[in-house]
Parts: structure tokens; C-alpha cells; sequence
């Protein structure tokens, strides 16, 4: 499994150095990230999904502590007022994307829109929903059969930190219940906060090559670690300080 320096935009933007067919986003709020990907990969279909419905959000055990503190962060990414907030940045990604044909908003539960989709059908699936353990599980579980053979699945946000604990907490803990369950090959991940985990359902494939050629033709340094580091990552256990990587530490010790 390899490690990048490179954020998600200079990763995704490696994918379209050649033709791209379908692609999803599941969780697309202000369709910003939606829109590079649009304008740099061009995919022939590009699906987003959303509700921006704040009453839909659900979490399991809603009333626990840890649920509370993290509606609370939740209110505050959406400025506060997440019902309105969430209004308009449908209307923003319906606005952006008024004239791209090759684009289809539907607006619904991630889970319950994929059952249009055949399996086998997206060369890239970027998931960057509802956050907890459960839900990401289910998203693993619901979406991971729609990836086409070599296509890459990615998830958003795979990463730990003083503040992530308190936003993300369920992305490396439920690819973890799910690695044990399905056949899945780590591909690579973006050492950056917010990070970006790229997974496929094969270990070599014409896209993997291409998002790895790419970074390499950019002048990204890419390290090659095992992949069960991916159960305790922590956006900054490798460093670059001096020109220099600095390794993370297993074990006891500092
Ligand atoms: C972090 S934001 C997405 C940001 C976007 N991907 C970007 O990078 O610009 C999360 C989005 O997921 C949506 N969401 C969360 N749970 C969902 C669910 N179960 N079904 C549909 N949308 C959901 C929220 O409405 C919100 O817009």
C-alpha cells in the first residue's frame, strides 16, 4: 500500500489523464469537490447523491454523549442554521450543474439510490457521507458491489486526530470490520488532514496504475508501507521534514 503527500485534488486530478466512464460522489453538500472532479476527469456519467435534508441525519444511539457532541460539531459545519444551510447547497449544486449533461443529481438516502445502479457499474465511488461507524459500514457494504472490476473506491476522511476524533468517528473502524468481510486491496492514501483512502476490489488495474503513474509524473513522493498500518493511522505519522520521511514508530516508545 502506498502513502502520498499529494491532497485529494492533486489525486483525483490524476485520474483524468485518460477517458473515464462512470463516476460517483455519495455526500456531495455544496457540490464543490464535485465540481473539480467534474471540470478535471470529465467522466461520461457523473452521479451525485445527497439528501440535504438536516432531518434525515440519523445516528444509532442518537441520545449517547459522543451522538451529542457531534451534532453539535455538525450544527456548527453548517454555519449554524444546518436546515437552510442544506437548502441552499442543493440549489447551489443544482445550479452549477444546470448545463452538464453528463451529470444526474439524485436527491436521496445514499444507501436507498443504490439499488438503481447495477453492480459492477462505477470506476470510481467517492464516499464522503454520514461519518459514524454504522453508516459508513453500510455504505461499504451497500455501494462496494456497484464498483466495477479495478475501479477504485475511495473514502474521505480516513484519518484521526484531536479534532477528527470528534467529527469522523467511524471511517477507519468500519473499513476495518469490512476488510475482514470482503476481498479488498488497499491502494493507497493521501497523508493530509481530511485524508483520502483509495481502495479496489483488485490489487493492479489500468486506473490504479493511472492514479499512481500520475502522482509519480507530478513529482509526488509515494512510500510504500504495510497496509496494516491502515488500523491506526494518524494524518501525520509520516512526515516529510528536511527532505527527508520520517517513518511512524509501532510499539511502545515515542
Ligand atoms: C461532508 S459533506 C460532503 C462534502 C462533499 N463531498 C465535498 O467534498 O465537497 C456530507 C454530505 O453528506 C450528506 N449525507 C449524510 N448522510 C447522508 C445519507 N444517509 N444520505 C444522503 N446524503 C447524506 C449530507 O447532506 C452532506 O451534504
Amino acid at each position: 500500500m502506498l502513502i502520498t503527500f499529494a491532497d485529494r485534488y492533486e489525486m483525483i486530478a490524476t485520474l483524468g489523464n485518460g477517458p473515464l466512464d462512470t463516476m460517483v460522489e455519495l455526500g456531495v453538500y455544496k457540490g464543490e469537490f464535485a465540481d473539480f472532479c467534474s471540470q478535471k476527469i470529465t467522466p461520461n456519467r457523473h452521479y451525485l447523491i445527497d439528501f440535504w435534508d438536516y432531518d434525515r441525519y440519523e445516528f444509532v444511539l442518537k441520545d449517547a454523549p459522543q451522538n451529542l457532541e457531534r451534532q453539535a460539531i455538525f450544527e456548527s459545519y453548517f454555519d449554524n442554521e444546518p436546515r437552510e444551510t442544506l437548502s441552499r447547497a442543493q440549489l447551489q449544486v443544482e445550479a452549477t450543474f444546470s448545463n452538464r449533461s453528463n451529470t444526474k443529481i439524485i436527491k436521496a438516502d445514499i444507501a436507498a439510490a443504490a439499488v438503481e445502479f447495477p453492480d459492477n457499474f462505477f470506476d470510481v465511488i467517492y464516499l464522503d457521507g454520514n461519518h459514524t461507524y454504522e453508516f459508513v459500514l453500510r455504505d461499504l457494504y451497500t455501494w462496494y458491489p456497484k464498483l466495477k472490476s479495478g475501479g477504485l473506491f475511495v473514502c474521505n476522511d480516513y484519518f484521526e486526530s484531536s479534532f477528527a476524533a470528534k467529527q469522523n468517528i467511524g471511517v477507519i473502524p468500519a473499513f476495518q470490520t469490512f476488510s475482514q468481510r470482503f476481498e479488498v486491496h488497499p491502494i493507497m492514501l493521501s497523508m493530509t488532514e481530511w485524508s483520502d483512502f483509495y481502495f479496489s476490489n483488485q490489487p493492479h488495474s489500468p486506473l490504479i496504475s493511472r492514479l499512481i503513474e500520475g502522482l509519480i509524473n507530478t513529482g509526488q513522493n509515494l512510500l510504500e508501507i504495510p497496509s496494516d498500518f491502515l488500523g491506526s493511522y494518524h494524518h501525520s505519522a509520516v512526515k516529510i521534514t528536511g527532505g527527508q520521511i520520517l517513518l511512524p514508530v509501532f510499539g511502545k516508545g515515542k
